[in-house]
């Protein structure tokens, strides 16, 4: 999978919508990204950072991109060997935190506390869909920095945010803050996900959207573990007791092997065990990503 630099046009748009966060450019084994006047370079080989390197002073100079600096991170095969991104070109004395915009929201960026530097790039399309339903309540699981749940709060929602990261979700708290949204509204639990549902469920609460973007596997504080692949239909049916009648849930994921018809497929399985009926929606393909590059996506929307 290769795919050119984007187009001065693109860029353009995203200008225009109010967006200076997204891919820049995608090979087989490295991408890049811009996150405001910031660019992250990810690669797999040093061959392949050298020549995106390269690539992007003469893409730079020929769009009239003016970048501040650049970091890049290595992509390790197991994500335990995953480290946060190095400064190889800027002002080693400047802050290494910034903002970076889509659609106008503002979103914190760190390139100083993990390999991820807090927002999903792959993820733009579905915080777009949330705006468009504009929920009520959302409940967002694995909520990392929150960002679905700051789209949702712009149309009105109050939220609640799971998320085994303390320190995720107090970046969450500081998005909303960053966004002039009062957190009042919004609720932050500290906790695995699993153990979570159930409690809500027992409480009797729903919510009209939920967001299941789990990553590939992680292992909570008490050593329990957890695999997409394994555990994503019982998250799936504990989510299910807690959704109202017209409702939409995502489906989302990293891992290789559960691509849009494998997340399909099980789905399906889950609403028929819950006995509740669904039709399925696909987002539509990023502009700046190639087909099959990012998160696989699907929508339910509950009847
Ligand atoms: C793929 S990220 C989620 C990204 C997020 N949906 C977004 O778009 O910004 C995975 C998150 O899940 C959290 N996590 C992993 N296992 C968990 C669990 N069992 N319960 C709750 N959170 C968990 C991690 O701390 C991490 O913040």
């Amino acid at each position: 999978m290769t795919f050119a630099w984007i187009e001065p046009a693109l860029l353009r748009d995203f200008q225009a919508e109010g967006t200076d966060a997204h891919r820049l450019c995608t090979l087989e084994d490295g991408w890049v990204e811009r996150f405001g006047r910031d660019i992250l370079v990810s690669f797999k080989r040093v061959l392949t950072r050298e020549r995106l390197l390269t690539e992007l002073q003469s893409w730079a100079d020929s769009v009239g991109f003016r970048f501040r600096r650049i970091f890049a991170r290595f992509v390790p095969r197991k994500s335990e060997e995953r480290e946060p991104p190095h400064l190889i070109f800027g002002d080693p004395g400047e802050n290494l935190q910034t903002i970076a915009t889509e659609r106008h929201l503002k979103f914190g960026i760190d390139f100083r506390t993990g390999y991820s530097p807090g927002l999903f790039l792959d993820q733009r399309e579905n915080r777009r869909y949330v705006r468009h339903i504009a929920p009520r309540r959302l409940l967002n699981c694995f909520a990392y920095t929150c960002s679905f749940s700051v789209s949702a709060a712009s149309r009105g929602a109050s939220t609640l945010n799971i998320d085994l990261s303390k320190k995720s979700l107090e970046r969450g708290r500081e998005n909303f803050v960053l966004n002039s949204l009062p957190t009042l509204d919004h609720r932050f639990i500290a906790d695995d996900v699993r153990a979570v549902l159930p409690r809500l469920a027992r409480k009797g609460e729903k919510f009209d959207v939920i967001i299941l973007d789990p990553p590939t596997f992680s292992r909570s504080p008490g050593g329990k573990t957890f695999q997409v692949e394994h555990d994503f239909e019982k998250l799936l049916i504990d989510a299910l007791e807690v959704v109202e009648r017209d409702s939409h849930v995502l489906l989302s994921t990293n891992c290789s092997t559960l691509r849009e018809h494998a997340l399909e497929v099980m789905a399906r399985y889950c609403l028929k065990a819950t006995r509740r009926a669904a039709t399925f929606h696909r987002p539509s393909q990023l502009p700046d990503f190639p087909p099959g590059a990012g998160a696989s996506s699907i929508w339910l929307a509950l009847r």
